[in-house]
């Protein structure tokens, strides 16, 4: 009898001597486990551009984005004279010596991302133009009908009031390896190209494409993209169609 109550007492202390070794070792360990917890929860680094891009929309250009800029400004709508836009800013990568310089907040944003993603792909990307005021367009028109003749400069030069760049959501760009000159050939260089597959990333479209003068009234211009956003810039991209086609499909 008093022999098993002692090696009853026995085992009750070794039990008790293994309880608290568990307990010790676990506040032991407790930092350095945490530790790796801890490093699980923290969000994966993202892969790619594209997903810093992505979040960084997310972040930044929702209000830009729902906002709807899908005004068809063309020879047959024409902006009244006095359009000025409202919001207004400065481009600050800009070619050498070119005066028309700004462009609405969104599309001045957004352009700003497209620069820094062609960067990062390695390919430098200027703006050559942006807002162009009704008398600036005028001017301009002018200048071609004298140098062209009406029907020529109507191809290729938007009459006052019908220039996307009153709107201040077009730009013309260009780059160094061009010479900043806007050419046909800038389509086929890899800043054009990168242009062509990339613009719809950041809400812009080539606004005037190859083959499509019929729809557009104008010839192949590469180096002219517009601001509609990123929903419609996509589905326009994706279907390789101009605005106008793209309105038309809107019920
Ligand atoms: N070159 C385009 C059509 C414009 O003048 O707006
Ligand atoms: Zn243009």
């Amino acid at each position: 009898m008093i022999r098993r109550n002692k090696r009853q007492r026995t085992q009750r202390r070794i039990i008790v001597v293994i309880i608290l070794l568990l307990f010790s070792t676990g506040f032991l360990f407790y930092p350095v486990l945490n530790k790796r917890i801890e490093a699980k929860r923290v969000d994966p680094i993202p892969s790619s551009l594209e997903q810093i891009e992505a979040d960084i929309r997310e972040i930044q250009l929702p209000s830009a984005d729902t906002e709807i800029y899908l005004d068809l400004v063309n020879k047959t709508h024409p902006l009244p004279a006095d359009y000025v836009p409202s919001d207004l800013t400065e481009v600050a990568a800009v070619a050498p010596g070119v005066t028309c310089t700004q462009l609405r907040t969104p599309a001045a944003e957004a352009f700003a991302q497209l620069l820094n993603a062609a960067a990062f792909d390695g390919y430098t990307l200027v703006l050559r133009s942006g807002y162009r005021s009704y008398e600036t367009q005028q001017k301009l028109f002018d200048g071609y009908v004298k140098k062209d003749g009406q029907n020529a400069a109507e191809q290729y030069s938007a009459p006052p009031g019908c220039s996307e760049h009153q709107m201040g959501l077009a730009v013309d760009v260009t780059s160094p390896s061009v010479n900043y000159k806007l050419k046909r050939n800038f389509g086929s260089t890899a800043e054009g190209s990168w242009l062509a597959e990339n613009a719809h990333r950041f809400g812009f479209i080539i606004r005037y494409l190859d083959g499509k003068q019929d729809i557009t009234g104008y010839i192949y211009e590469p180096w002219h993209i517009r601001y509609v956003g990123i929903q419609p810039a996509t589905e326009i991209y994706r279907q390789n169609i101009t605005l106008e086609e793209y309105l038309a499909q809107q019920p």
